[in-house]
């Protein structure tokens, strides 16, 4: 039957009884939202209190409706109900705020759910009533209960006692109803219903798969199945009094129950006996399979109901066993598990299934196959002495509750024999069906809301220890005293005699040898060799002297020389966030040295950056390195080493620096800290780099543009580059072109992009608004370019910037380098391509489309000015801070 059929047998009346129990219950809903935590907990001590009063009427009547169970059992779950769920729940908040975590600006508040329709079971009925009354009441929301209809007057007066002690405390009229001789078509109809919130479904199969098919948020549980593994380090006499205690626990209705002890082959004989002495009946083989015949439905593989909650002594007597008049239990050994052997299943009644192992991998094995018998996610239980034990069989076993010497059914109630939550409620994971493995308590009844506040991402700022600067910095290589020492160099630097200059500053008593590297990207081979040399020679100091190819390579020769197992390849691996990436660089060193950086160019600035890029030519491969390790540990800025830089080179390097100061002060990650440093090389290039162009033998110029690239270089070290970058290495990389060059072929075009307002923003928590165009204000203003508005100062800063480019002779568009509009064109998509893949954008204050990086190739390459630069920016003044 469909449930719209089951739905449509409903009468009107009916229905409009089950539509009042609705709006009551939302109603008193609506007014419990507005009580506060105090008047909340006012309402739930007198329940819990009525509860305790009430523990043997309440079990009296449940045994003597269902006629399962054990009276003292059963009063003892409806203290356990009460008391217990309360010394849990009484000091937790419920309402409002409830949990804070003020170290990552998170809060937690609770808000109800509102109805909740409650099934509960035939085997722990009031018990379940008086557990799920608390947990309501403490979460402000209303219960329709629907009670097993075979204990249905038992629950109702659960309900009464809870009802009336709670409106006569505070709660509002209608929050508990229970309903009346209901049917599976009373559910059906509620379950559906728009104003129920969520289904509590405790019971059997057939219920919980209701409430989670009615399409509601619903709680359910698992059925159970509980393996017992009885190791033989165990404190046999504990374990014996305690699975006895726990499976004649209200005649072993609780589904946390022992079902089959797997006990070690060397013990098995005594614990036998030793249940045999407390009272159980060992069944032999004869009686075992009429056992499993009688109290196992042989067509469905199920426990007989008949059985559920009866007295060993029943059974026993119903089936033909001949037992002892207090017998409490009756011991069924059995050689496996599944069909053929019926008693392995799920018993709610005094039988308990035995099973001889060999080993403890058998015993494992078996435990697992009862936990796959019917009783996945819910417990299990394992008595031993041996962690290891107690580890690989909570490894193998799926069971939300693993229960270790203790009595299963109490240990799982929780609050008893150990710390897990008290409940009534086991939840079993995916693997019973449901969508916890919790024990369901008072947050299973609440929707929790998470604020969480703005967290700014913690800045830094790292520059190498020391920095020495100014004509002749490199004497103070006489400061760092070395047992060996190698300095990496390429040919024309030892041609022209500056390592010459180098060895001198070098205390006459170090040992110092040179090893000579091409001036190219640094590839695999050289970098292999320059570790053997470092090893050959136990080298505790590397001196690299020239460009960043130079330095890169030093870099990585010192990061393979001290950990010789880092992989290169794995370390180059993309990330978004340094603080957050996957790899991590190695922090273990077989070797020291102290890196000593001379930069012989004024553009790089490797000298002081984290950065390195090698080439792997065997494999085709570019491998980007960053990491603050690779920084070197000092850097010497002697201008004394550039003063021979031949023009093209000047300006190359000299415009790669402005770009890095530009690209670092719009980044998102800017902070005064890098905009005191990129705003300075940006003032230092404008003033100097015509001078050193001009007149190449300035000292002052050449100094200062030395300086300038360092200083760019620290700024964007910390704040990283941006669009300008990822295009430049892409176009500079396919088409040859040196990376200064293709630097300023785009820079015009990436400034006015930056300047006018995104398409897409970048999320970053440290932003609090565009400020990419007040940027390049202030640094207009910091030029001194005039202009009255923001857009006026932007406009002015492009126009310098594309003057100074003028004023070096650079090519001002990519069709002046001969390279046709046809080939261009057909390398776009490809240029777009890599690009986008660039990790240098990830920091561009504008987050750029695939078809704005298009865009931008093709105004580089006619060179068009980029007229409307900031068009879109209309504000006055960059007074706004720009900072977070
Ligand atoms: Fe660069």
């Amino acid at each position: 039957m469909s449930t719209s059929t089951i739905v449509s047998d409903l009468s009107e009346e009916r229905i409009a009884y089950l539509e009042k129990l609705v709006s009551q219950a939302r109603a008193a809903a609506a007014v419990f939202t507005q009580c506060a935590q105090e008047d909340v907990d006012r309402i739930v001590k007198p329940m819990v209190l009525a509860g305790l009063e009430q523990a043997q009427y309440l079990a009296r009547l449940a045994v003597e409706e269902t006629k399962i169970g054990v009276l003292e059992d059963k009063a003892l779950k409806n203290m356990v109900a009460t008391e217990f769920v309360y010394n849990y729940v009484k000091d937790k908040r419920t309402v409002g705020v409830i949990r804070e975590f003020p170290e990552s600006n998170l809060v937690e508040m609770a808000e109800p759910i509102g109805v909740i329709l409650s099934l509960t079971p035939i085997t722990n009925p009031t018990s379940t009533v008086l557990f799920k009354c608390i947990m309501a009441i403490k979460t402000r929301n209303a219960v329709i209960f629907s009670p097993h209809p075979g204990a249905w007057h038992c629950c109702s007066e659960a309900v009464r006692i809870m009802y009336e002690t709670a409106v006569k405390h505070g709660a509002p009229e209608g929050v508990f109803s229970c309903l009346e001789s209901h049917t599976l078509q009373d559910n059906a109809y509620l379950m559906r219903h728009k104003d129920i919130g969520l289904i509590d479904a405790t019971g059997g199969p057939g219920a919980v798969k209701a409430a989670y098919s009615s399409g509601k948020p619903a709680l359910g549980v698992g059925p159970g199945n509980t393996p017992v593994y009885l190791e033989k380090t165990a404190d046999l006499n504990m374990a014996v009094m305690d699975i006895i205690i726990s499976k004649t626990f209200d005649n072993g209705t609780i589904c946390a129950s022992e079902q089959t002890v797997v006990i070690d082959d060397e013990i098995y004989d005594r614990v036998l006996k030793k249940f045999s002495d407390l009272g159980a009946h060992i069944c032999t083989e004869k009686e075992t399979e009429l056992l499993g015949r009688t109290v196992i439905d042989p067509s469905t593989g199920c426990m007989q109901p008949m059985a559920v909650g009866q007295k060993a002594t029943s059974i026993a007597r119903f089936v033909g066993i001949p037992v002892k008049p207090k017998t409490k239990l009756l011991i069924a050994p059995i050689k496996g598990v599944g069909r053929e052997y019926p008693l392995s299943v799920e018993k709610l009644f005094p039988v308990l299934a035995v099973y001889r192992a060999k080993s403890v991998d058998e015993a494992l094995k078996l435990c697992v196959d009862v936990n796959h018998a019917g009783g996945l996610g819910h417990t299990a239980v394992v008595f031993s002495k041996n962690d290891e034990v107690i580890r690989k069989f909570s490894e193998v076993i799926n069971a939300g509750r693993i229960i270790v010497n203790s009595p299963g059914s109490i240990g799982a109630l929780g609050g008893v024999y150990n710390d897990l939550v008290p409940t009534f409620s086991f939840g079993c994971g995916t693997g019973g069906g449901n969508s916890t493995t919790d024990n369901v308590n008072v947050y299973h009844y609440l929707n929790i809301k998470r604020v969480a506040r703005r967290t700014q991402a913690h800045m830094w700022f790292r520059v190498p220890n020391q920095i020495y600067f100014n004509m002749n910095a490199v004497e103070n290589l006489r400061n760092f005293p070395s047992r060996s020492t190698i300095i990496i160099t390429n040919p024309a630097l030892e041609r022209i005699g500056h390592v010459d200059i180098v060895r001198r500053c070098i205390p006459p008593e170090t040992p110092v040898r040179v090893s000579i590297i091409p001036d190219a990207e640094p590839d695999l081979k050289i970098v292999t060799q320059g570790v053997e040399a470092l090893n050959f020679y136990k080298a505790d100091q590397i001196i690299a002297l020239g460009g960043g190819s130079v330095i890169d390579a030093a870099k990585i020769m010192k990061l393979k020389y001290e950990s010789p197992e880092a992989d290169l390849e794995e370390l180059a691996a993309p990330f978004l966030d340094i603080r957050k990436r996957v790899v991590q660089y190695p922090t273990e060193k077989v070797n020291q040295a102290r890196l000593i950086a001379i930069s012989t160019t004024s553009g790089t600035g490797s000298e002081v950056t984290p950065f390195a890029v090698m080439t792997d030519k065997t494999r085709g491969l570019k491998v980007t390195l960053a990491d603050y390790s690779l920084t070197p540990d000092v850097a010497i800025v002697d201008p004394q080493f550039v003063m021979s830089m031949p023009k093209g080179l000047t300006v190359d390097t000299g415009i790669d620096c402005l770009t890095h100061a530009l690209e670092a002060g719009v980044s998102v990650f800017a902070s005064a800290y890098t905009d005191s440093n990129a705003m300075q090389a940006i003032r230092l290039v404008f003033k100097y780099l015509p001078v050193a162009y001009e007149h190449p033998r300035d000292e002052e110029a050449r100094s200062m543009m030395h300086n300038a690239a360092c200083i760019a270089a620290i700024a964007f070290s910390n704040a990283s580059v941006g669009v300008n970058h990822a295009l430049a290495h892409a176009f500079g990389a396919r088409f040859g072109v040196s990376h200064g060059r293709a630097n300023a072929l785009m820079l015009p075009h990436v400034m006015a992009y930056n300047a006018a307002v995104p398409t897409k923003f970048m999320p970053n928590p440290n932003q609090r608004g565009y400020v990419a165009h007040k940027k390049y204000a202030m640094i207009a203003e910091l030029l001194g370019l005039g202009g009255h508005t923001v857009e006026e100062k932007v406009k002015n800063l492009i126009a310098a910037t594309v003057g100074l480019l003028d004023q070096l002779g650079v090519p001002r568009s990519i069709a002046e380098l001969g390279i046709s509009k046809e080939e261009f064109e057909s390398a776009i998509p490809e240029l777009a391509k890599v690009a986008f893949d660039d990790p240098s954008w990830r920091s561009n204050p504008r987050m750029p489309l695939v078809s704005e990086l298009v865009e931008l190739l093709w105004q580089a390459y006619n060179g068009r000015a980029p007229a409307k630069a900031a068009s879109a920016v209309q504000e006055p003044t960059v007074e706004e801070t720009v900072y977070v």
